[in-house]
């Protein structure tokens, strides 16, 4: 287990438990191994932006690069609805959570329609070019502004004329630079790499510091008792959809539209009138 390196300090809640464990609590990479098992486990079934991706997208067949496509949350569904799917991501971990869900008899028979590459979004060189370049789950966030550049300049490059570029980030109405940070926590329990383990997510939001956090703090239950506890953290830059249409613009492409996702698990009075938006590009 490696601990994460997190550029910016931990805040909130998980700041709070670091310090009550006297540094003995890891904190660790939520797209590492455990990590990667555990928001696999709390993610899996949530298909709430492929309709926007299909809608947006145009009907298939259609050839679509999937950057940072993980566990394969909505990679999985664009495979089912006919399109053709090359799918990058960062972390082994999650390409590997996607390749045992390919074994899986629902998605068994879209083996043959995906191939996973192991790199960087922010420079990578397939050698083609692709009808749609998709990004959700404001993963955008994960990236500081040279690498947003450097995004943009690689979709540009991986996509054919008249091709679209489709990215989904949270926006939150309701906030301002000045506002003050918040946080909402969510229980489940979720299946590790070698045990359950009774999770509680913190998604903590400070405009101040234009700073999102994703933790999962997992105590690990064996033979009826806790056996270790960790957190499983990713620290993201909140860029709001108006930075990056001018960010996108700059890099060559065209933006073209900001739409509304409807994600149904997301309560109308979350705080900061949190929504989901796809930003929608063209080169
Ligand atoms: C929030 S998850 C999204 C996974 C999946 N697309 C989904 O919607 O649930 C973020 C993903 O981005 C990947 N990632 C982070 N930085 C990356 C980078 N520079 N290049 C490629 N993938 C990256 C992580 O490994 C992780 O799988």
């Amino acid at each position: 287990m490696t601990e994460t390196n997190t550029v910016r300090p931990l805040r909130g809640t998980v700041a709070r438990l670091v310090e009550l464990y006297e540094g003995k609590l890891p904190v660790l990479d939520l797209f590492g191994t455990e990590g990667a098992a555990l928001y696999d486990n709390m993610s899996r079934n949530d298909r709430s932006e492929v309709p926007e991706f299909l809608r947006v997208g145009g009907p298939a067949p259609k050839q679509v690069l999937e950057l940072a496509c993980g566990n394969g949350r909505t990679t999985l569904p664009l495979l089912e609805a006919g399109y053709e799917v090359v799918g990058l991501d960062s972390s082994p971990d999650m390409l590997g959570r996607l390749a045992d869900r390919l074994k899986e008899p629902e998605w068994a028979q879209y083996a043959g329609k995906l191939k996973t590459v192991e790199g960087d979004m922010t420079s990578f060189s397939l050698d083609r070019r692709f009808d749609l370049v998709v990004l959700g789950t404001s993963t955008v966030w994960m990236l500081d502004a040279e690498g947003r550049a450097s995004l943009f300049k690689s979709v540009h490059e991986h996509l054919r004329d008249g091709g679209k570029f489709l990215l989904t980030l949270l926006h939150f109405t309701a906030i301002d630079e000045s506002g003050t940070a918040f946080e909402r926590a969510t229980n489940f329990i979720g299946q590790g790499t070698t045990a359950p383990a009774l999770c509680t997510l913190y998604d903590y939001v400070d405009p101040t510091e234009r700073l999102r956090t994703m933790s999962i703090l997992a105590h690990q239950v064996e033979d009826g008792r806790v056996t270790g506890s960790a957190v499983h953290t990713t620290m993201t830059n909140l860029i709001t959809p108006t930075e990056l249409a001018a960010e996108i613009e700059r890099s060559g492409l065209t933006f073209v539209a900001e739409h509304e996702v409807h994600r149904e698990q997301l309560a109308k009075q979350d705080p900061g009138g949190r929504h989901w938006v796809l930003l929608e590009a063209t080169r």
